[in-house]
């Protein structure tokens, strides 16, 4: 007997699954994968698979669970090529370029907001991202950031408060008075359309002791902690996470190995956001030098007008696995479980019996073709909740 409203995909070349022990990258070939009501229903060999009310020949293309993307900023108006160029003729990247994008944020209709974002959904979309997180952070006053958020609501559950990115110019001489505004109004308006709070800790943007206050206060209201820390030098980044009990602490290119001894010890999972080390010529985090000590690594695009304009979670498993010490099937593990975990998503970045139906189909035979092929549009078909929302399953 069929599942009811289902639709099965079969011959499949290889269906990775991240259904091993513990949730292990794993991966079957000549496999088949049945979807009913919005979820993995049946997984198995091609052989055996079950009737469905429809079905689907993947042709021996490989099917993998769709990408989440765990930390992007796309809630913003303008745009930063011009710093872009200049960075790339050997100007160094600053944390206040972002301050362009929040004149410019401010300047902007919330239909223009929406309609830019919504570009860029759907241009992660057709790259295979069926889960992704949003940050304000571009507004910086109650009112923007209270915008941003809801803007970002309207696309994703996903939805980070950053009104702590950078202090902005009315506040030049008053940060800790920036930082008493964060915690205490802002934070009230944004907390109802939020999951969770972030704070930039860096030099040039918020120190250990503001960002321990802001995280605090976020959790007071319910909201999970994230940091992007570690991201320019060295800092104190790693350790506020971990006091925090953040889910993860983003960007992680400068650590000490006390720094890696605490990722691992506290359990904060590690994004890795290598479009930003490309994008501002800084060195790439060592993802081997994580994964050999036990952190949990998540890569995420970081997609924002200003280190990282790239919404392409294929670049970043390519970048990932020339330049970062990670294996194929560490980084496609990394751009599903390890960004659900990130989340802490149990649902999503695998296709175990019961996770949700996200999935994408290559037009290629395996996962290893995402770094193989570089730059090469390889994604054929996305299905988000069993439904398919980009590409066509033609041949
Ligand atoms: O994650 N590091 C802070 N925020 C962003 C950059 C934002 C910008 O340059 O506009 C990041 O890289
Ligand atoms: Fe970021």
């Amino acid at each position: 007997m069929a599942y009811p409203d289902s639709t099965l995909i079969t011959h499949i070349g290889e269906l990775v699954t991240n259904d091993g022990e513990g949730g292990a990258f794993a991966a079957r070939p000549d496999a088949a994968l049945v979807i009913a009501k919005g979820r993995v229903a049946w997984t198995g060999p091609a052989s055996q698979a079950p009737a469905a009310d429809s079905a689907v020949d993947a042709g021996g293309r490989a099917v993998l669970p769709g990408f989440v993307d765990s930390h992007a900023h796309l809630v913003f108006a303008g745009e930063r090529s011009a710093e872009f160029a200049a960075r790339m003729s050997g100007r160094p990247y600053q944390a206040g370029g972002i301050l362009t994008t929040v004149a410019a944020t401010r300047a902007a209709t919330d239909d223009a907001l929406r309609a830019n974002l919504a570009r860029l959904v759907a241009e992660m979309a057709r790259q295979g991202t069926t889960t992704l997180e949003c940050k304000s952070g571009y507004g910086l006053t109650v009112a923007d950031e209270a915008r941003g958020l809801a803007l970002a609501a309207e696309v994703t559950p996903e939805v980070t408060y950053l009104g702590a990115h950078v202090v902005p110019p009315e506040f030049a001489g008053d940060p800790a008075g920036y930082v008493d505004l964060v915690c205490g109004p802002m934070l009230a308006a944004c907390a109802p359309h939020a999951r969770w709070i972030d704070v930039f800790c860096e030099t040039g943007a918020f120190g250990a002791d503001a960002a321990t206050a802001i995280l605090a206060a976020g959790r007071e209201v319910g909201l999970g902690a994230r940091i992007h820390a570690n991201q320019l030098g060295p800092g104190p980044g790693i350790r506020v996470a971990a006091e925090a009990g953040a889910a993860s602490a983003d960007h992680c290119t400068y650590l000490t190995d006390a720094d890696v001894d605490t990722l691992a010890s506290a359990q904060v999972v590690a994004t890795l956001l290598p479009g930003a080390e490309f994008g501002t010529r800084h060195p790439y985090p060592d993802a081997r030098r994580l994964l050999d000590a036990g952190v949990t690594v998540a890569l995420a695009t970081d997609c924002n007008p200003g280190s990282s304009f790239t919404s392409s979670m294929p670049f970043c498993i390519a970048l990932a696995v020339r330049d970062m010490g990670m294996t194929t099937q560490e980084a496609v593990w990394s751009v599903t479980v390890g960004g659900a975990r990130a989340l802490r998503r149990p649902d999503v970045g695998h296709l175990g019996v019961g996770a949700r139906a996200d999935l994408i189909m290559l037009d290629a035979p395996s996962h290893v073709y995402l770094a193989y092929r570089p730059g090469v549009p390889q994604i054929a078909a996305v299905w988000q909740a069993g439904r398919l929302v980009a590409g066509s399953i033609a041949p």
